[in-house]
């Protein structure tokens, strides 16, 4: 066979091999095995020094051609190839834009929570510094101090959990309001003044209804210093009830009774839901009961560290479940702690 014969049957295979071709990595054997250093038609070449002077001339310029043509149709192929690649790279990536989005969802602040920051929003800006005190007590500071004696029968207001000690060992609960703080505060600041809240839980061994849980908070208040009045007292609660629910809102002061406090008083405002003029929540009386308080009782400034020839005190302690069910008509404080996502994405 005649080296133009050769040329010409490496152009048919090379030609019909391309055809085929679909990878890039194909594509780039094919171009080494035809027109590569060592490829076919390169070896071919070699042979032309073997050809008579005057065939020479021709039999380059075929050789030429050959290399010309197949470079055209390894480019076209080679574009055929990438984009088929492209393509199916944007088929299998494709993001379908018109799914809808998932919404996120995005934890809140508990109900309780809220109200308790309301409340020491409202008492910071009257001066009060918020203060903790722990939520385990001995039987002493959450009674003895207070003036609830073991066999006072105030006791029965406060239904308790007790902690298993030895024998012998003082007593020790879960605090059961928090005014055991009103004798930690005094004895940190005493016999300076003393102008604090106490916010925090408490627990009592209550059968749980729509009115009583097991467990709930409190906000306890106590300013100790000379020449405390019970005016001051009003002055602060009424003040506290104005922020809260708006100024204008009417208020009262029932007297009332507190192992700790003397005189006793509960703060009542008018009810918002039927602005006085009596509803389910308010029992139809017009009023709901807000805060219990008074002033400090001379024993307790006593066991505080102060003495009350010189010093006295108000003191008063509120719920804050019980402030946001009135505030919106909830109707079981069971809801508070149930963990019922229907209840708590109401209060976002
Ligand atoms: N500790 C009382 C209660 O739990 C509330 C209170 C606090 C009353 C401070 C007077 C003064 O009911």
């Amino acid at each position: 066979m005649s080296i133009i014969d050769q040329l010409a049957a490496i152009e048919s295979a090379a030609l019909a091999s391309l055809h085929d071709i679909t990878t890039i990595d194909a594509l780039t054997a094919w171009k080494s095995d035809y027109l590569g250093k060592t490829g076919l038609i390169a070896k071919l070449s070699r042979e032309l020094g073997a050809l008579a002077a005057a065939d020479r001339p021709a039999a380059g310029q075929r050789f030429n051609a050959v290399r010309a043509s197949l470079d055209g149709a390894f480019a076209e192929r080679e574009a055929t190839v990438n984009a088929a690649a492209q393509g199916h790279a944007f088929a299998s990536e494709a993001l379908d834009v018109t799914l809808p989005g998932r919404p996120l969802t995005v934890g809140r602040l508990h109900p309780s929570t809220r109200v308790l920051r309301m409340i020491t929003n409202i008492f910071a800006e009257m001066g009060f510094q918020v203060w903790e005190s722990p939520e385990v007590e001995t039987d002493t500071l959450n009674f003895e101090l207070l003036n609830i004696p073991a066999d006072h029968p105030a006791r029965d207001m406060w239904d308790t959990f007790y902690i298993e000690t030895p024998p012998g060992a003082e007593k020790v609960l879960l605090r059961t309001h928090t005014s055991p703080g009103q004798i930690h505060a005094m004895r940190a600041h005493a016999p300076n003044p003393v102008r604090v809240i106490l916010p925090g839980k408490c627990f009592r061994y209550e059968q749980v209804s729509t009115r009583h849980e097991m467990m709930f908070h409190q906000v306890e208040g106590i300013a100790v210093g000379t020449n405390i009045t019970f005016s001051d007292l009003k002055g602060t609660l009424i003040g506290f009830a104005e922020r809260l629910y708006g100024s204008g809102i009417k208020t009262r002061f029932r007297p009332s009774y507190f192992p700790f406090t003397e005189p006793s008083v509960e703060l009542d405002v008018e009810c918002i839901l039927c602005s006085g003029t009596g509803c389910r929540i308010c029992k139809h009386s017009g009023w709901l009961e807000v805060s219990g308080a008074g002033m400090v009782h001379p024993d307790v400034l006593r066991n505080g560290g102060y003495d009350p020839a010189i010093y006295s005190g108000f003191a008063f302690g509120m719920g804050p479940e019980r402030i946001t069910m009135l505030r919106h008509g909830i109707d079981d404080i069971r809801w508070f702690f149930s963990g019922d996502e229907r209840f708590l994405q109401q209060f976002i």
